[in-house]
């Protein structure tokens, strides 16, 4: 198929919403959001003006990693609903133009799917080769150095008489790639969820699935980089293997199967834009991969224009580079990049909705939620359980706060939530749906004027003028204009008229000048 031909695919200038399914709506009272809370808040998606929802895992689990232990991946998860529930929001999703991604963790299954029931029954057993088991290390300890992602040795002895590896926790073994079966087991999964009308899937950890054939100890880490190691080793046997490519061939192969196409948006978890890119392939891998350096990113003019261009310039020719700064695992980007600061906030959102190729947004950065402080006593992933205040998943993942009644409009009154509400909660959707100068109205603008200007297509992108404290770039059609200082800037490069503004204040700053943290959108001159 020639990719010149070919209509752009939707995702080209789309913007794709992450809803952490546990905590968007609630409609049966048990204290978690559900898919019948997405259905009935399709509307209010629909008005915001997405192209996409991504579903945090949907399928049956036993939740030591909130459904990124999967134990069916073929079923819903009965505290979110039924399959007819998700065949429903798909067909209701779809009649107002959105599409449905939902999540697949390849990368490992939960130590309840029959799969590992039945590995773990003996060495003989039928999916004994489907897991990495591994004899113990000469000193009868694990077979090798690898650590967990909680900092505890990663191999976890069995009474059958071998470790068996997790990356994760203990309760999530890692699938062994070398394995034939295990190909077959999810193109078969992947065709069950494109059958029914899924858009596509996020790929968790899909830099990982492959590990070393041989097992060999990781080297010691000599950077603070989360992306190229953690606990002091450097993710070099047990991530990021060369054979992992091989999958996506296959999987982009099916995806193109499909019409439209279907999407692969991979959890690629690497330090750098080269490394980004490989998962791309020459067109012929993932679709699209997460760009984490930039989520990392300090927020400064500098750093962002390098890190687009260097993106930019790394990807396949016509590759669509991805952007967001919130997600369920780094916490919220009104709280990392902007301090809680409206004027940051509405500054941040300018940007990822006029970079170009793909924007994620993740439930409440539209009304500029912050992280929560969740007390020890309230958490619930078990991961971070003990971590210090800052740097536990809980933060980013409390229920939306939609209105200021009792249980926020997220559940029934009285309902104890399964996370603490934003207490209380200083942003709310219905605080902001009508007041033209809230942050959620100004970010519904964006998309609006995200989809007109730059829908469809990859706008060609320049960087104008980078200073220490302004930032200004050309995508497509429009120009950018951004001051990250807390003082009136100049604007750095040739504008036309002002499309939109950030800044809630309506006096204008002065003639050629930004307001302090205010980004503004104008045609190209
Ligand atoms: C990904 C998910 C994270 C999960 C991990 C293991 O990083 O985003 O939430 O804990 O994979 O599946
Ligand atoms: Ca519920």
């Amino acid at each position: 198929m020639s990719h010149a031909q070919a209509a752009p695919p939707w995702w080209h200038g789309a913007v794709i919403y992450q809803l952490y399914v546990r905590s968007w709506r609630d409609t049966n009272d048990d204290g978690y959001g559900d898919l019948r809370g997405i259905i009935d808040g399709l509307d209010y998606l629909s008005w915001l003006g997405v192209d996409a929802i991504w579903l945090s895992p949907t399928m049956p689990s036993p939740d030591d990693d909130w459904g990124y232990d999967v134990s069916d991946y073929t079923g819903v998860h009965p505290e979110l609903g039924t399959l007819a529930d998700l065949d429903e929001l798909i067909a209701e999703a779809g009649q107002r133009g959105m599409r449905v991604l939902l999540d697949l963790v390849p990368n490992h299954t939960s130590s309840a799917h029959p799969w590992f029931i039945d590995a773990a029954s003996g060495r003989a057993a039928a999916h004994r080769g489907y897991y990495v088991w591994a004899d113990a290390g000469p000193d009868g300890g694990p077979p090798n150095n690898w650590l967990d992602f909680t900092g505890h040795p990663a191999w976890q002895w069995h009474e059958s008489g071998q470790y068996y590896l997790h990356n994760f926790l203990a309760g999530q073994p890692d699938l062994n790639w070398w394995e034939p079966a295990v190909h077959r087991e999810f193109a078969r999964i992947l065709e069950f969820w494109f059958d029914r009308g899924v858009a596509g899937f996020r790929v968790d950890v899909a830099n990982g699935l492959y590990k070393d054939a041989e097992l060999r100890d990781n080297p010691p880490l000599h950077s603070g980089n989360p992306m190229e190691g953690a606990w002091g080793l450097r993710f070099a046997y047990n991530f990021n293997r060369p054979e992992v490519h091989g999958v996506y061939r296959d999987w982009r192969k099916i995806t193109e199967g499909y019409s439209p196409e279907r999407l692969l948006l991979g959890e690629t978890w690497v330090p750098d834009a080269q490394q980004l890119a490989a998962y791309y392939g020459d067109h012929d891998e993932l679709q699209l991969g997460f760009n984490f350096p930039f989520a990392f990113a300090d927020f400064e003019p500098a750093r962002l224009a390098a890190l687009v261009e260097q993106t930019l310039a790394a990807l396949p020719p016509g590759g669509c580079p991805v952007w967001m700064g919130s997600n369920h695992d780094l916490g919220r980007f009104p709280s990392r990049w902007c301090g809680g600061d409206e004027r940051k906030i509405r500054l941040a959102l300018l940007v990822l909705a006029t970079l170009p190729g793909t924007s994620v947004l993740y439930y409440g950065d539209e009304i500029g939620m912050t992280d929560v402080n969740v007390p020890v006593a309230l958490r619930r992933d078990h991961a971070t359980l003990e971590l210090e205040g800052g740097a536990d998943r809980d933060r980013a993942r409390t229920p939306m706060p939609w209105n200021g009644s009792p249980g926020g409009g997220f559940t029934g009154p009285g309902v104890t939530p399964w996370l603490p509400m934003a207490d209380p909660p200083d942003h709310t959707v219905a605080g902001q749906r009508d007041d033209p100068d809230s942050v959620l109205s100004l970010c519904r603008r964006l998309l609006a004027l995200r989809r007109a200007e730059l829908g469809g297509s990859l706008a060609d992108f320049e960087n104008l003028a980078v200073t220490e404290g302004v930032w200004a770039y050309r995508t497509g059609s429009v120009i950018v204009a951004a001051n990250f200082t807390g003082q009136p800037a100049e604007i750095p490069a040739a504008t036309g008229e002002v499309l939109l503004s950030t800044s809630a204040e309506h006096a204008p700053p002065g003639p050629g000048l930004l307001r302090p943290w205010e980004g503004i959108i104008t045609r190209c001159v």
